[in-house]
């Protein structure tokens, strides 16, 4: 039971995002439509199921564990959650608790986060304009945000701001984007647009913007010197010499890392996903069902499901067109 997870390509999984609602409070156009069905709430995995979920994939050799969403904050009593993580902190199987986060809840939440052990959040943000903001999440609030943002940091979270490279959209407030994380003390990671959700007639590829061309934009205004330093994640750093601060580049697109993945996704109904741009899938809440006090059958299917993990994504615009695309939403498992 207690031979760590490695896949086929001899990696091994130390990292677990689990998505612990469907819902959001935002509908960012890249990750969601703007009509959404939810689960009803006996399909979701209860707090007591996610707890047993989690301890296993620890037991198993995860060392770093992701909440995400939705947005995870909205979860009904999601504090409890995290407090019964906090014990794997300090027992020291767990190297990182963390989360993605809209920041919309922050204000409520970033002190209790910190008390369960909670060091570090990264935060979703695509602009600092109040109406492109409405615009980008369809009718999310920038200053409610801010004052989570202000939150997180008076707690002493350290905040990593994740932003989507859009094209025609934030190409603009690069420069200004980068200044005011700095000012903030906050780093700064920039994520290529993926091909995934209904996109009808919103083709990706229109909005994608290589970070090719935004680490090169950067390089026009300051010295960039690459970190062989990781997070745990896929992004690639560089600090910037003038400001001091981290800058970070996930490429699915450009550079791929697939030959470095060390994670699964887990979604809020117990589905493990192994790939993010896969549909490569198989019930875990099955197993946790059957078996509330053995989590044997659990756990062989968490290694069957590990067993199968793809090589890597076929996400592709290279051709003028969205190859690889996969048609779930984003908000499914979670980013
Ligand atoms: P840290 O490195 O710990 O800061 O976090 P992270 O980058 O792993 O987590 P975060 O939730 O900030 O991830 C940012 C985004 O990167 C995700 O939402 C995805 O869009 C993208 N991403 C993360 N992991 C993968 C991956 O395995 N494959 C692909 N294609 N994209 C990923
Ligand atoms: N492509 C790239 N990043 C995305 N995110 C959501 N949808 C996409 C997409 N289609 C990002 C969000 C958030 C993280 C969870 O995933 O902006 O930072
Ligand atoms: Fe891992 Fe799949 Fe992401 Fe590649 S796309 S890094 S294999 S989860």
């Amino acid at each position: 039971q207690h031979t760590p997870l490695v896949d086929p390509f001899a990696r091994a999984i130390t990292y677990l995002r689990v998505s612990v609602t469907d819902r959001c409070d935002f509908r960012c156009v890249y990750c969601m439509a703007e009509n959404m069905t939810f689960l009803p709430k006996r399909d979701l995995l209860t707090l007591e199921e996610l707890d047993r979920l989690c301890s296993a994939f620890i037991r198993l050799g995860v060392r770093k564990l992701r909440i995400t969403g939705g947005e995870p904050l909205v979860r009904r009593d999601i504090m409890t959650f995290f407090n019964a993580m906090g014990r794997h902190l300090d027992n020291g199987t767990l190297e990182e608790l963390t989360l993605t986060t809209n920041g919309s809840q922050l204000e409520k939440f970033a002190s209790g986060l910190y008390a369960a052990g909670v060091r570090r959040v990264n935060v979703s943000l695509d602009t600092l304009d109040n109406d492109k903001f409405a615009r980008v999440t369809r009718w999310g609030r920038l200053d409610q945000v801010m004052r989570g943002l202000d939150a997180a940091q008076a707690a002493g979270l350290r905040v990593k701001i994740n932003t989507v490279a859009l094209k025609g959209f934030n190409e603009d407030e690069l420069f200004a984007l980068v200044a005011w994380c700095a000012a903030r003390g906050m780093d700064l990671t920039f994520i290529e647009v993926m091909p995934m959700g209904d996109l009808g007639n919103e083709q990706r590829i229109d909005q994608y913007w290589s970070l090719k061309d935004v680490r090169a934009r950067l390089a026009e205004r300051y010295c960039l010197l690459d970190l062989a330093e990781r997070t745990g994640g896929p992004a690639r750093y560089v600090r910037l010499t003038e400001t001091g601060q981290k800058i970070g580049f996930i490429t699915p697109l450009s550079h791929n890392f697939c030959e470095s993945c060390n994670r699964v996704r887990v979604t809020c109904t117990g589905e493990i996903y192994t790939c993010l741009g896969q549909e490569d899938r198989a019930d875990l809440r099955a197993p946790l069902r059957a078996a509330p006090d053995d989590d044997a059958p659990l756990v062989a299917a968490i290694r069957d499901a590990v067993a199968d993990k793809p090589k890597g994504h076929d996400f592709d615009y290279s051709r003028q067109r969205a190859d690889g695309q996969v048609s779930r939403h984003m908000s499914h498992t979670g980013g």
